[in-house]
């Protein structure tokens, strides 16, 4: 069980969030919880960092304004809603936190055992993890009954999809208060057991790097391939495009964790894609990743 905090119960509970990581998505995770009302503590590991996401929460919501999505009064609102922090203390009253730190499971593991020492007893923790194990994060705490995932999807304010992730130890109710707050954020969750890659990862990403094996040979263009999978099979993005999109670095990490898992050679990461995280050409965030999307780049590319 969850140790009670006296807060009642339902996610109706959560009003105040702390998001620790505040790179593309974990800036766009603030984005979702700050529409939605609940007041968010950004942390990042330094001030520069912090005042780094609360730029993407400026820019992000400011292109809403622009397309005439959001009233500026409302976009004020908003952005008052959320706290910017480089100090993990500040989360000591949040009632629930989602971490959006590099797919390393070392500082994983070290965020979450510091933050059991840090919260309220009946704080939730849950990782946005993309494929690593949430079983190994949640044993290293004192209370892995609390631990879950939400794993949000890029770009996490446009994406609906959220994977509510459990393990043996995640207590049942808990389950249901992540499911209905996702809900309330107005996502569709979806409730997943922890294996390599989830769901949607284990066959998007295992699809992404046959992708760029095919790009490998030679035997087809960029634009040909990313055409054939958006054209042809109704995708909205082709799929050099999508890894450009989610990051090269991300897409090797979880190849690198699937394969561990499933020895399934497809899932094993490209040498091109290895190439390419190598020499930092790590898709949009970098402006160069398989397209180009630096500020002289033609429109067409992107
Ligand atoms: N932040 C906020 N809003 C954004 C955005 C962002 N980063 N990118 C796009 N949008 C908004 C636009 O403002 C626009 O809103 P509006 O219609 O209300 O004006 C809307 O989304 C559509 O954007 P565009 O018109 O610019 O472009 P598209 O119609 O082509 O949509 C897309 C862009 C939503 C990114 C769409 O191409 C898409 O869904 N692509 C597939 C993305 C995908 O598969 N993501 C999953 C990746 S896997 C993952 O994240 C898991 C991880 O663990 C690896």
């Amino acid at each position: 069980m969850v140790p009670s905090g006296g807060r009642g119960n339902g996610s109706g509970r959560i009003g105040t969030v702390g998001v620790v990581g505040l790179g593309t998505m974990g800036a766009g995770i603030v984005e979702v919880f700050a529409k939605a009302g609940l007041s968010v503590v950004g942390v990042d590991g330094t001030p520069e960092l912090a005042e780094r996401g609360k730029g993407f929460l400026t820019t992000s919501t400011g292109k809403a304004v622009a397309r005439g999505r959001l009233s500026e009064q409302d976009q004020k609102a908003l952005l008052d809603r959320v706290t910017w922090t480089a100090s993990v203390t500040d989360l000591a009253d949040v009632d629930l936190v989602i971490e959006a730190i590099p797919e390393r499971l070392e500082f994983k593991i070290d965020l979450f055992s510091k933050l059991d020492d840090i919260v309220r007893p009946d704080t939730i923790l849950a990782s946005n993890t993309s494929s690593l194990s949430l079983t190994t994060i949640a044993a290293a705490t004192k209370h892995p009954e609390r631990v879950i995932g939400m794993h949000f999807f890029n770009p996490a304010p446009v994406l609906a999809l959220v994977e509510v992730i459990s393990t043996l130890f995640t207590d049942t109710k808990l389950v249901r208060e992540v499911r209905d707050l996702a809900t309330r954020l107005g996502k569709k969750p979806v409730v997943v057991g922890d294996r390599a890659g989830f769901v949607a990862n284990a066959l998007l990403i295992t699809y992404l790097a046959r992708a760029i094996r095919l790009y490998e040979t030679g035997s087809v263009s960029r634009e040909d391939l990313d055409n054939a999978m958006r054209v042809g099979a109704g995708f909205p993005m082709g799929p050099l495009t999508l890894s450009d999109l989610i990051g090269l670095d991300v897409v090797k990490e979880v190849c690198d964790v699937l394969y561990e898992a499933t020895k399934d050679p497809s899932a094993a990461p490209p040498a091109l894609l290895q190439q390419m995280v190598t020499a930092g050409r790590l898709g949009r965030k970098t402006g160069q990743g398989f397209y180009d999307y630096g500020p002289d780049a033609d429109e067409s590319e992107q």
